[in-house]
């Protein structure tokens, strides 16, 4: 791993929370507030720097604004700028509703890097998909044609790579030719990050780096024909990844995982 520099900027990824509307309420068995309040604990622990605080999508279940306002809420005592996308699962409105924060498609200022956060939530099939629309391909490709020289770091919810998953390679990003035309296009996009998978996933896509965190509540076992939870060992406990961009372009990532609270019976 290369040295940190006192230049180098922190960001921390935490995906698919899936907040369920009231406070007790189970996502697949487990308490996802209280997941999520383990993991903001964790990080309090540590000391984890973080400059800016990335959620990338499926932050509740059924995207109610009283949902958005508990994740705020426990995501509170966490340091950094916060930026959030929607996924499959999001409502924009109600996001926009509960914070003045901007929400979809953004760009931030990181110095010597750029960050571009796109909203794939467009033209959902109902199972999960979902797309950049064209207007936000225009963007990006307009955004990646000023500065080319500045590294830039691209976050969106659906994955633009296959994984091997047949079940999830159906509900990926819909139009991930047209995304990966335009990262191929572009040498200054170093790395692409993305929720939606619930695994984490380290690959390369046109160039670039191509990370996936796991959620912050369960996880999803790859390489599945269908839907199968990851039940036991590491890779079924909850986690996050952070990014540390150095100036000269070069960017590391690290996954944690953060112990499981015990299940609970469902209130009511
Ligand atoms: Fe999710």
């Amino acid at each position: 791993m290369a040295e940190a520099h006192s230049d180098s900027i922190y960001l921390l990824q935490l995906t698919d929370c899936h907040l369920m509307p009231q406070p007790g309420q189970l996502f697949r068995d487990i308490d996802a507030d209280r997941q999520l309040a383990r993991v903001v604990e964790h990080l309090m622990g540590i000391d984890q720097p973080i400059d800016h605080l990335l959620l990338t999508g499926d932050l509740v279940h059924h995207g109610e604004a009283q949902a958005y306002r508990r994740l705020l809420d426990i995501l509170a005592p966490l340091p950094g700028e916060r930026h959030w996308i929607p996924g499959n699962h999001d409502e924009i409105d109600a996001m926009r509703a509960a914070t003045s924060m901007p929400c979809g498609q953004e760009e931030v200022d990181l110095g010597y890097w750029r960050l571009l956060l796109l909203d794939s939530s467009s033209y959902p099939d109902g199972r999960g998909s979902g797309s950049l629309n064209e207007e936000e391909l225009h963007w990006l490709q307009q955004r990646l044609a000023q500065s080319p020289e500045r590294p830039v770091l691209i976050a969106l919810h659906h994955n633009p790579l296959s994984t091997g998953s047949d079940w999830q390679d159906e509900i990926m990003l819909g139009n991930a030719a047209a995304f990966t035309e335009l990262v191929a296009a572009a040498p200054q996009v170093k790395a692409v990050i993305c929720g939606h998978l619930h695994q984490s996933q380290v690959r390369t896509i046109a160039g670039a780096q191509f990370w996936c965190s796991p959620s912050t509540s369960v996880q999803f076992r790859p390489a599945q024909s269908d839907f199968l939870l990851e039940s036991e060992g590491p890779d079924s406990q909850p986690g996050y990844r952070w990014y540390r961009l150095d100036p000269d372009g070069s960017v590391e990532s690290g996954l944690v995982r953060v112990d499981a609270v015990a299940p609970e019976p469902e209130l009511g």
